[in-house]
């Protein structure tokens, strides 16, 4: 058949809008982003909501580039309040990260921050304000930064999906609750309305036999996304931006704590006319259906996989030095029960914020933030194993600023899958081992990306020099 006739086919269908199309950047060429209040239909039947954008959209424009490229952004806030753009999960100098107080100053209203950087990984990145986070993620303020490979593996087509959730007033307004000290000791702001690229997701349309690229970014501030694709078996390719070995999933389910991406291979094995659900099992007993692969009567794409290899070609990251690796232990601490007793006035550190890293809880200023001390010092160009002990009865996905850290196993061996992570997602009272190579000057944030954790005390300070 035709091809022109399975797109005919497909668009048969409802098609779930297209995460915003954007040109990639050219390298060097200044893109200027207006941060702007705006509005947007994130209800599939409701009101239009008020949100504040990134070029006034939400998700903000996907920002393409090339591996190595010039990255230019000149950022205008044009809100009433400073601002910043954090670059998650890449690594660049330490002036570019966006991280008020620390890296930089806020861009206060009317201003502008030129951001320049090349990024040296091709992969699946975002963006995000690091000032008065939960406020400004949650009022619609993150994209998606596509760092191009010059080789990409042969597919029929790529899909972004960037989620998110949303806590809306009955009016369809965004509730204004970005701080309550009950979230900040629980599970942070959790919203129940769920968006894909902006708005509620129904139907993906899908040709059977076709090769889909998945791109997929939980810019949500606390929801934990947990994916499992009925009918198919995805395979991952790319975890928080960096190639790793193609596998599939443990139990089949994609696990996505906040800031977390992961890029999956996904053979449409289904027939046409056929429809499959992708489902959110993040509650075991209640799993919540996303959205719906729908396939096309239009035809068949092929009828086998396609042949073609799915490994990405690796990114230059730095190789660890195990045997001569230093030991760092990070202990993650609080929330309900903790927070209520005993923690304030602990020495006068917590001041009653609800979390630590080590003992200590980072406070946040108000009209900026980071004034702590590094935590620790390492020493630029050596090798650190990094356990990571969470002690409280909460999921924390602990991001490492500027630098990526390569997933040991239980026995202390880099994971054979070959994980490289910004993000690490503890379990309850679980731990985790990492190695990191302190390659890249400067001071950087380690936290929780529950952001109302972050923003109540865990967060911490790395400084490498
Ligand atoms: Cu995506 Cu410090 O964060
Ligand atoms: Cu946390």
């Amino acid at each position: 058949m035709h091809r022109r006739h399975f797109l005919a086919a497909a668009a048969a269908v409802t098609v779930l809008p297209l995460a915003r199309p954007s040109a990639a950047l050219l390298d060097g060429e200044p893109r200027r982003i207006d941060i702007l209040p705006s509005q947007a239909q994130l209800l599939a039947e409701g009101p239009v909501t008020k949100i504040w954008g990134y070029d006034g959209l939400t998700p903000g424009p996907v920002l393409r580039i090339r591996q190595r490229d010039r990255l230019v952004v000149e950022a205008v806030n044009g809100l009433a309040e400073p601002t910043t753009i954090h670059w998650h999960g890449l690594r660049l100098p330490n002036a570019m990260d966006g991280v008020p107080g620390l890296t930089q100053n806020a861009i206060q209203p009317g201003e502008t921050f030129r951001y320049e950087f090349a990024p040296p990984d091709a992969g699946t990145f975002w963006y995000h304000p690091h000032f008065k986070t939960s406020e400004q993620m949650g009022r619609g303020l993150f994209g998606a930064l596509i760092v191009e490979e010059p080789d990409p593996p042969a597919v029929d087509r790529e899909l972004l999906w960037v989620l998110s959730d949303w806590r809306l007033d009955a009016e369809g307004q965004i509730a204004p609750d970005f701080a309550e000290p009950f979230d900040q000791a629980h599970d942070g702001r959790i919203g129940p309305v769920i968006t894909l690229n902006g708005q509620e997701p129904g139907e993906v349309a899908v040709t059977a036999g076709e090769r889909l690229r998945l791109r997929l970014v939980n810019a949500a501030e606390a929801r934990i996304f947990v994916l499992a694709f009925d009918g198919h078996a995805p395979l991952v390719i790319a975890r928080d931006g960096q190639p790793c070995q193609p596998h599939a999933p443990d139990g089949g389910l994609v696990w996505l704590g906040p800031g977390m991406r992961a890029d999956l291979i996904l053979d449409a094995a289904g027939k046409p006319g056929e429809r499959f659900q992708v489902v959110d099992h993040r509650n075991d007993k209640h799993p919540r259906p996303l959205l719906t692969l729908a396939y096309g009567q239009g035809g068949i794409l092929r009828e086998s996989p396609l042949d073609a290899p799915m490994a990405l070609t690796a990114n230059p990251l730095p190789r660890p030095d195990l045997a001569n690796a230093a030991p760092l232990e990070l202990v993650f601490a609080g929330g309900m029960g903790m927070a209520m007793h005993g923690m304030s006035g602990d020495g006068g550190h917590t001041m009653g914020l609800p979390w630590t890293v080590n003992g200590l809880a980072m406070d946040h200023d108000p009209a900026g933030m980071n004034h702590t001390a590094p935590l620790f010092n390492l020493a630029l160009g050596r090798t650190y194993r990094l356990a990571m002990t969470n002690q409280s009865d909460w999921w924390h996905p602990i991001h490492l600023h500027g630098m990526h850290m390569l997933a040991l196993d239980p026995t202390g061996q880099p994971d054979p899958r070959g994980l490289w992570l910004d993000t690490v997602l503890l379990p309850p009272q679980g731990r985790a081992e990492v190695a990191l190579v302190a390659d890249n000057p400067g001071r950087w944030m380690l936290h929780c990306h529950v952001i109302q954790h972050q923003e109540a005390g865990m967060a911490a300070v790395l400084a490498v020099a």
